[in-house]
């Protein structure tokens, strides 16, 4: 067997979303804190656009949220030292990135191993990158879905967590797919992250198991 390589916290947690546009998976996810299915409270909504909608959202609700200008960074290793500040100084247990464009520098993704994870809309480790609704039509699939994963170096190719999937109809269009997609993006992802702070999760080599109640 693989050898144990982390196991996730059985704690009441303190989670960062990074966003980048209109923030329903940001939603769902405060959603399940709300109802008590995820034992954590959002701690911050970080984002690299002013005017992003699910920032404004989070704004409106009362939660902490911080801009980060892109723009002020002379490059994007100091953009993300910036980051690693402002999550060590909140004691963030988990970063959910949540529609965030921007690729992770190596030394983020090292300084919060296991700590950051994505959904992908997409069966990874098929289509990666972007546009993935559409690739998904042009190839011909029959399903597609999503996938919640921890973050790597590798853009979109950290251990996956949970996977969803639906089918592709001859008639969709990418939008009408990416809608099918949606609804389980916000059905997985605030479970996984119920799953982390459950206690529940442990990867074994690049395998993720999850694992019993009280395991
Ligand atoms: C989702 O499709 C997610 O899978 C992808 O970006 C989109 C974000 O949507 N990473 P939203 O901002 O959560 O509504």
């Amino acid at each position: 067997m693989d050898e144990i390589v982390f196991r996730s916290p059985r704690k009441k947690g303190r989670i960062a979303v990074f966003l980048s546009g209109r923030g329903s998976n940001f939603m769902a996810i405060r959603s399940a804190v709300e109802r008590g299915a995820i034992d954590a409270e959002i701690s911050l909504v970080l984002s690299n656009k002013a005017d992003a909608p699910g920032l404004l959202r989070a704004r409106d609700m009362g939660l902490e949220t911080l801009f980060l200008d892109p723009k002020l960074f002379a490059s994007r290793e100091d953009y993300d030292r910036a980051i690693i500040g402002e999550i060590e100084g909140r004691r963030i247990d988990l970063i959910c990135l949540a529609g965030y464009m921007r690729v992770l520098t190596p030394g983020l993704c090292e300084a919060f191993k296991y700590r950051i994870v994505n959904i992908h809309p997409a069966l990874l480790p098929s289509f990666p990158g972007l546009h993935v609704q559409q690739k998904a039509i042009d190839w011909g699939v029959r399903f597609s879905g999503c996938t919640v994963h921890f973050v790597a170096a590798e853009v979109d190719m950290g251990p996956i967590i949970l996977q969803a999937a639906v089918p592709v109809l001859q008639d969709d269009t990418e939008d009408t797919l990416a809608a099918r997609i949606l609804v389980e993006e916000h059905r997985i992802y605030p479970e996984a992250v119920g799953l982390y702070f459950a206690g529940r999760i442990e990867v074994r080599g690049r395998r993720v198991f999850i694992l019993e109640p009280g395991a």
